[in-house]
């Protein structure tokens, strides 16, 4: 096959790198009137060749189609399935490995699903603390409802902390998932993917059920961690974020090895949450400079927490590239991770301090949310994490004086003129 094949990930024997794969792997111009780029498909169902090729479409989506996994039949209906979803999905599985993925409707359809999917009333789900606040309320609030159960725990990368959390959770009820964000947010502390793996691999010799391990890659992923290939079964994403990476979009997604993702595609045409079409072509165009803008950001980021470590006005800086060395988040870093990623927090020891801070930047705009080109800043306590009491927000070491910080892709001297000028 020659190079210009819609589905050729190699050249002769030379492997093709996902950066340029992204700009044309899994769409045919030849089917779109040459079309360079994709046309974003704006029909709601689709015409079949026969009725029985319809038939057959129908028991593939469906799962009744032995060896398919309801993942590989024509197109039927957009609520299923339609050619934008497609081509990100194919996309996005290059990057980490994965046999198929799944975009939805926001990052939290995309957790939601993943864990209706793989959990049942009586289950439990043990979860790295803290995590994002959508994902604790779905956890702590909306799934104990339905009967299954969470457990936390905060010391992710210490294997007897993951062993006793292990234990405390099977004597709630079938430990179904693990469920890791890693890095954490906002103090961007690193779970051990590795070690969640290995731990639900024991479960099942012991005689008992394997947990899922479900890794939202939000924060690194897809370019400076790959979650899949450090042993998790899931890896999801806020695609909101650094994929759409412009926050003009809500999208999530999830990727995976087949049987796992099987569950997963099966739910998400029932409960309705597949992305639309426009928002899907909106992401294929952001695929194109994900790796150029994560990279871009990151290097911001060293260069800006390495500033906040020397200045007299800030405590303790969170970014996993600082970690002490020797440390086991340190090992972590390097084991687990290509980058450091440009998110971090970082301590000006009080909310008056802190909120001055945040109303004297200029170039940096006050907003939660993360991933974008342009730089944000907010606080946590009141913000993003304001429906914690206090005393769960300080025993995590979230305090009053701790800024969330999310570089972007500026001009890094403008940035760093702007941190200054705010922190003086
Ligand atoms: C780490 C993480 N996961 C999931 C989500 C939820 O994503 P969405 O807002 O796309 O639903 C967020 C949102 O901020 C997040 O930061």
């Amino acid at each position: 096959m020659s190079a210009k094949s819609f589905r050729e990930t190699t050249l002769d024997t030379h492997r093709l790198h996902p950066e340029t794969l992204m700009l044309g792997y899994g769409y045919d111009p030849n089917l779109s009137e040459g079309s360079v780029k994709p046309p974003v498909f704006l029909t709601s169902t689709f015409t079949s060749p026969s009725a029985d090729a319809a038939r057959e479409f129908f028991d593939i989506a469906t799962g009744r189609a032995a060896g398919h996994n309801g993942v590989d039949g024509g197109l039927i209906y957009a609520r299923y399935n339609h050619p934008n979803a497609q081509i990100v999905e194919e996309r996005l599985a290059l990057f980490e490995g994965a046999d198929v993925g799944a975009v939805f409707s926001s990052g939290m359809a995309a957790i939601a699903t993943a864990m209706l999917a793989h959990c049942r009333p009586g289950d439990v789900i043990l979860h790295t603390e803290p995590v994002y606040g959508g994902t604790t309320a779905l956890l702590k609030k909306v799934l104990p409802e339905y009967g299954i159960r969470a457990v936390p725990v905060t010391d992710a990368d210490d294997p007897a902390a993951m062993r006793a959390a292990i234990a405390r959770a099977e004597a709630v009820g079938r430990l179904a998932m693990i469920f890791l964000e890693t890095p954490s947010n906002p103090l961007i502390r690193l779970a051990d993917i590795g070690l969640a793996a290995e731990l639900a691999t024991e479960c099942a010799r012991r005689g008992g059920h394997r947990p899922i391990v479900a890794v939202d890659n939000t924060l690194l992923g897809p370019i400076f961690q790959n979650a899949l290939g450090c042993g998790a079964d899931l890896s999801i994403y806020s695609l909101t974020k650094y994929v759409g990476g412009h926050s003009d979009l809500i999208a999530g997604g999830v990727l995976g090895h087949r049987a796992a993702m099987t569950p997963v595609r099966a739910l998400r045409p029932l409960l309705g949450g597949n992305l639309d079409p426009h928002s899907c072509w909106m992401l294929s165009r952001s695929l194109e400079t994900v790796t150029l803008r994560m990279t871009r950001a990151a290097e911001n980021a060293r260069i800006i927490a390495e500033r906040l470590v020397a200045h007299p006005a800030v405590g303790e800086v969170h970014f996993p590239a600082l970690a002490a060395a020797g440390s086991v988040q340190r090992r972590l870093y390097e084991a687990q991770c290509s980058g450091a990623g440009a998110l971090m927090s970082f301590d000006v020891g009080s909310r008056e301090a802190a909120f001055r801070f945040l109303d004297r930047l200029g170039v940096v705009k006050l907003a939660v949310s993360l991933g974008g080109t342009e730089s944000l800043a907010c606080h946590p306590a009141t913000t993003v994490l304001s429906g914690l009491p206090a005393a769960e927000r300080e025993a995590i070491g979230v305090g009053e004086g701790l800024i969330r910080l999310s570089v972007g892709i500026e001009h890094v001297d403008d940035l760093l003129a702007d941190i200054e000028r705010a922190l003086a």
